[in-house]
């Protein structure tokens, strides 16, 4: 491929490439200009990984490749809106990927601005493959990735919407519409949440106007049925102000990202159904506002949890454990599932542990943590397991209660997990605290600044080796 474009343009790219030293490193890119009457620019994007970077699977290799790809033809001053994209022979059974990365780059968000302030200008991109088998190699396997870009999209909007848009009964409705791809949709609602003895979310609701839901999606793709389902569990606290024991004014707008956890379980979801993966799988949404008012819960509350256990509420801001806590001893006594995964910006504390470059893993069972761990570092959504045991869980004991919401500084995402662990039971059990990785400050490899989309990728590749294993 390199060749004939080399052909095609005199020996242009070749001399480039000799002159100015390009060594094809990742990270390295080499643009020239109008090096034949048909093309106006060629950009050679380097894939090298240099010596001493984290290692990385080929395939993320590739992905990032077609995310540098496709930011290097909007930043040029030529970008048309045709783009194409050159995939060389040897790297052609990752064409797929190449693809991923480019359309995970154009993610905008746009709808509020009267004018996009980074409008998009590639509105189609070619990949252009120098056999006709590895293009349709590579288009059979675009179906499957396609749904799972849809899915980090559909996360990436969720998470970004505001407050005043995205509630609870109006995140209800989006994923109600979700029964299109062939989702099966469960709504419980206040009334059918108190039958069921949900005290630990109700009481995290029953401080704003807007009414809590509790959403359970379905895939169906197992051969069987009876297939125990995998079951994804997700922390929807559309606005967290604290409560009671209130945030401080500076950033309290992030918490409009709360329900990331939600988001990407719906994401997933959405991935699964519409590439009709061949596994059971269901995912588990609480969907609250935490605010202050006369009706808030007041610290010092104590509330009965789904499993029966009480919570004394010392403070009104570690809400999301609330939340989780009856989605799980309901998810693993009603579903009976094969092994549970949480997600939930559970924490402030993960993100002083470890920033925006993983997110914190904890879990009841090794070989469960292990498979996560390896899709986290085939799809660039890394996590780093965090440590467990009883002495943590000891913290949280109450004098007046089964157990506390809190239980002091030292340690405190890992208090938090061992909260959760009370009421997974015997069930194979992770959580995911993406607080620091859910929205970013600044661009990543693969997203811009704001919302990530983090884990829907990693779980979709959980998921598939799991189908695999069938
Ligand atoms: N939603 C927050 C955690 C959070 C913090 C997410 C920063 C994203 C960015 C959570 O509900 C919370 O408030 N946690 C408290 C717990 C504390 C009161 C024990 C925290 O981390 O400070
Ligand atoms: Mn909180
Ligand atoms: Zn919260």
């Amino acid at each position: 491929m390199f060749q004939r474009l080399d052909q095609d343009t005199g020996g242009a790219l070749s001399r480039a490439v000799r002159v100015r030293d390009f060594q094809g490193k990742e990270g390295q890119t080499l643009c020239l200009g109008a090096p034949s009457d048909s093309l106006a620019q060629v950009q050679i994007i380097g894939c090298a990984p240099e010596d001493g970077a984290d290692s990385k699977s080929e395939a993320l290799v590739m992905e990032e490749a077609g995310g540098r790809a496709f930011r290097a033809l909007e930043k040029s001053g030529y970008a048309s809106e045709q783009g194409i994209i050159v995939v060389p022979d040897c790297l052609a059974s990752y064409a797929a990927e190449v693809a991923l990365g480019a359309r995970l780059t154009s993610y905008r968000f746009t709808k509020y601005q009267s004018e996009p302030s980074k409008p998009v200008k590639t509105q189609r991109l070619s990949l252009v493959l120098s056999t006709e088998e590895a293009a349709e190699a590579a288009l059979s396997r675009w179906t499957a990735l396609q749904a799972v870009a849809d899915g980090v999209f559909l996360t990436r909007d969720l998470v970004t919407e505001p407050s005043n848009v995205l509630y609870p009964e109006s995140f209800k409705n989006r994923i109600e519409a979700l029964k299109e791809l062939g989702l099966d949709v469960e709504v419980l609602d206040r009334a059918q949440m108190e039958k069921l003895g949900f005290g630990a979310l109700l009481g995290v609701a029953q401080g704003s106007e807007f009414a809590p839901y509790t959403v359970i999606l379905r895939h169906n793709g197992a051969p069987s049925a009876e297939d125990a389902p995998l079951a994804f569990i997700g922390k929807g606290v559309t606005f967290d102000s604290g409560g009671i024991s209130i945030k401080p004014a500076a950033g309290m707008d992030e918490m409009k990202g709360d329900m990331g956890g939600a988001a990407t379980v719906v994401g997933l979801l959405s991935a699964l159904a519409r590439r009709k993966a061949e596994v059971n799988a269901i995912g588990v949404v609480g969907l609250v506002e935490n605010m202050p008012s006369g009706t808030a819960q007041r610290p010092g509350d104590i509330v009965k949890s789904h499993s029966g256990q009480t919570i004394e509420v010392l403070n009104t801001d570690a809400e999301g454990r609330l939340v989780l806590a009856d989605l799980l001893s309901y998810t693993a006594q009603t579903y009976k599932p094969a092994l549970m995964v949480n997600l939930a910006t559970l924490t402030g504390a993960i993100v002083v542990a470890l920033g925006a470059e993983h997110a914190g893993l904890f879990s009841n069972d090794d070989s469960l943590a292990v498979a996560l761990v390896q899709a986290g570092s085939e799809t660039g959504e890394k996590l780093w397991r965090m440590p467990m045991g009883e002495a943590y869980n000891r913290a949280i004991d109450s004098d007046v209660a089964d157990m506390k919401n809190i239980g002091g500084r030292p340690g405190s995402s890992i208090l938090a997990a061992e909260f959760l662990k009370r009421f997974v039971g015997k069930t194979r059990w992770a959580h995911l605290d993406i607080a620091g990785t859910a929205w970013l400050d600044k661009e990543s490899a693969l997203a811009g600044k704001g919302a990530t989309g983090f884990g829907v990728q990693l779980l979709d590749r959980f998921v598939q080796d799991h189908e695999a294993q069938n």
